[in-house]
């Protein structure tokens, strides 16, 4: 199963790779600059993991329209790195390297890495609208696109980066962090797979229920990620480690300690499991993706 999961991924990502490549902007005119520097973190790599919830939901559901989910999978990738640039910004957590290479603003400067952020958050709306065609079928299409707008926002993923920001050198209550945990890192993983449900014309039920799903697994991916910035290495991850610590931030390690972090990234993991086998839709491949991620080392 290990080996056979890990080639899985390894097709699944290069074909996401190569749906990226297709999408981003040409380096070229006076805002040349702008555009390599988005470019720039589009390109590191990273695992891909929102576009591919998303397109495998869409397959689960039974969407078989590539020109439909290519543009939102490209669009969901340009705001998590959008997020992931100005994460890394020294206002923010002040990191120098991401995805194996040296930040953004490092590379660019601190100016030119803003403005990528915000090119990407833009363009990803503009990348998303290509799915509309002028029909009918653009009532679903919006349904996703409106989606697209909230969970990146105020109540989603920059609720959950202002609280964790602010939080630093705070105490904080379980209840808080949980609220941090689901908005930054839940949101975008609601996100894609609810967008792969809408699309494929599932029913508001069964959107409901994978908007569950991917809060668990977003729990459990955050939980996950803060275990690793204490046990993991800058080599394995491709960012640093002892950033969390360094910026004093309130993490699941932090409140709960490390070896009840790994128990809870099991049991949200398991619940997660438990909710998808209700479904009377088969993905195996999604399903073992999913119980992979509690175990991933990057
Ligand atoms: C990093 O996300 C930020 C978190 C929400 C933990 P990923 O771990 O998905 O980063 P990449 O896309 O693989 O670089
Ligand atoms: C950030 O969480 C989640 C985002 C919305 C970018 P972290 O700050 O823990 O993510 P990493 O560890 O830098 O990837
Ligand atoms: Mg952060
Ligand atoms: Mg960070
Ligand atoms: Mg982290």
């Amino acid at each position: 199963m290990e080996t056979s999961i890990n080639k899985q991924i390894q097709e699944k990502t290069n074909h996401i790779e190569s749906i990226l490549a297709s999408y981003l902007p040409e380096e070229k005119g006076y805002q040349k600059s702008v555009l390599a520097a988005m470019n720039y973190t589009m390109n590191a790599g990273g695992k891909r993991i929102r576009p591919m919830l998303m397109e495998e939901t869409y397959l689960m559901f039974g969407g078989k329209d590539r020109n439909l989910i290519e543009p939102f999978m490209a669009a969901i990738e340009m705001i998590h790195t959008y997020s992931l640039i100005h994460d890394d910004l020294p206002a923010l957590d002040n990191d120098d390297y991401r995805r194996g290479r040296k930040t953004a603003h490092i590379v660019y400067g601190e100016a030119l890495a803003i403005l990528a952020g915000d090119g990407l958050l833009n363009y990803a709306f503009e990348t998303a609208s290509k799915a509309f065609r002028g029909d009918s079928r653009d009532i679903t299409t919006a349904k996703a696109f409106q989606v697209l707008a909230s969970k990146p926002g105020i109540y989603g993923m920059i609720g959950g980066q202002t609280a964790d920001v602010v939080d630093e050198d705070k105490e904080i209550s379980l209840d808080e962090l949980l609220f941090i945990h689901k908005n930054k890192t839940s949101a975008l993983i609601e996100c894609s797979m609810m967008i792969g449900a809408i699309l494929a014309g599932a029913s508001q039920e069964e959107i409901h229920t994978m908007e569950g799903i991917a809060q668990k697994i977003g729990l459990a991916f955050q939980i996950q990620d803060d275990i690793l910035d204490i046990t993991s290495t800058q080599e394995e991850l491709g960012k640093p480690v002892g950033s969390d610590q360094k910026n004093n931030k309130n993490t699941y390690v932090s409140i709960k300690g490390l070896t009840q972090a790994m128990e809870d990234v099991q049991a949200y993991t398991n619940s997660a499991i438990e909710d998808f086998d209700t479904l009377p839709y088969k993905n195996t491949y999604l399903r073992d993706l999913l119980l992979y991620l509690s175990g991933r080392k990057n």
